[in-house]
């Protein structure tokens, strides 16, 4: 944990003031708490004030301390303890935290902040030569069960490898972060366990609130409610349909050696499997991405492909099936690795699916394959 100190003189600004927008919203932020509560609205205004400044500057605290009339001192408190307030200039797209605490130092947290000494700058706070990008290490952010993991500025990006993080920088550099959708980089819905379901999956009952006797256990009831959170998979709808236990039991056995085949396994950081050889991921076999076209294609059409993986290939710039059609073996491979895949891409035939849908859409694709695409 570094020592958080105001920034030198040389960079305070003279003075400081909510621009009208802002002074609107302060208003009526610090309205929202009771008479004599209004110190209460001290980290939203803080927390705006670097969203218009970049960080915080001196002048800002005072400016906040004034407004909600609190003693200086109070305010400077508020702003030294908390690792969100910026002290002094970062990088203007994007100010990377990596979390370096336990939880995340056991799941390669080192080797991210690696790849920010090399691709940002050695040292912590510091910019990059065109001053768009800083990073520093902190303490918890708080999402340990998807460690590693790092915040840029409000967003979290979880569940990281070495790869995702460079590429991740890569397009905030690019001025392109919107790209990357925050929250786990691996298919899972927020904290949600990876491959679907670990518990409770066979003989589901719903819970009862009244005294009405409980109806007789049939098939049917092992049938999980319409709006039960779905396993996170991009695996096809049959694979996560439990219909009795003792289906329940066996579809979930094969949902587990399904997830096992796919991008999203659990991947504690001493079992993950070895690098994969540089040669396989070397840049020059990255497929070409594209800047987001008006109508991007629905790259779920393609069997192996859900939302996740979808958000994945968008975050590398692929949008189109045309673009997937002409993926060399290089290309192809360096995408499966990329997405931990153990050869799925060749195994579904994302290359042919692709090429049928980039010629006549959906009808080609039935006529190719005889059936409709996913
Ligand atoms: S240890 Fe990294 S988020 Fe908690």
């Amino acid at each position: 944990m570094s020592v958080r100190r105001l920034a030198e003189e040389q960079f305070q600004p003279a003075a400081f003031a909510f621009n009208a927008e802002n002074a609107t919203w302060a208003e009526a932020t610090i309205r929202k708490y009771p008479a004599g509560r209004q110190q209460s609205a001290v980290i939203p205004l803080l927390m705006r004030a670097q969203e218009q400044e970049g960080w915080v500057t001196k002048a800002a605290i005072e400016y906040v301390a004034e407004k909600l009339d609190m003693p200086y001192i109070r305010v400077l408190e508020v702003a030294t303890f908390y690792t969100q307030f910026q002290l002094k200039p970062v990088g203007t797209r994007a100010h990377i935290q990596v979390c370096g605490t336990t939880p995340c130092m056991l799941r390669g947290a080192e080797d991210l902040i690696h790849v920010c000494k090399s691709k940002i700058h050695p040292e912590p706070f510091e910019r990059n030569a065109d001053g768009t990008l800083s990073w520093e290490e902190v303490e918890c952010q708080g999402a340990c069960v998807n460690a590693p993991m790092v915040m840029i500025f409000k967003d979290a990006y979880e569940d990281l490898t070495v790869t995702q993080l460079e590429h991740i920088i890569d397009r905030f550099a690019a001025g392109k972060g919107a790209d990357i959708k925050p929250g786990p980089q691996v298919d899972r819905i927020f904290s949600a366990p990876v491959g679907g379901p670990t518990t409770l999956t066979d003989d589901i009952q719903p819970i009862r609130f009244t005294d009405t006797p409980a109806p007789a256990k049939t098939e049917e009831a092992a049938v999980p409610p319409a709006n039960a959170a779905k396993p996170v998979t991009d695996a096809p709808e049959t694979d996560t349909k439990l219909k009795t236990p003792a289906t329940a039991k066996k579809a979930a056995a094969e949902n587990v050696k399904l997830k096992g085949d796919s991008a999203d396994t659990a991947r504690p950081v001493e079992k993950e499997a070895a690098p994969a050889p540089a040669s396989v991921m070397d840049e020059k076999n990255r497929p070409a991405g594209i800047e987001r076209p008006e109508t991007p294609d629905d790259l779920k059409m393609i069997s192996g492909v859900g939302p996740k993986i979808e958000a994945t290939l968008n975050g590398l710039g692929i949008y189109k099936f045309e673009q997937i059609a002409k993926w060399k073996k290089a290309e192809r491979e360096w995408v499966d690795t990329y997405l931990k895949f153990s050869g799925r891409i060749e195994r579904d035939d994302w290359v042919k699916q692709a090429k049928a849908l980039a010629k006549g859409g959906e009808a080609e694709y039935i006529k190719v394959f005889g059936k409709k695409p996913r």
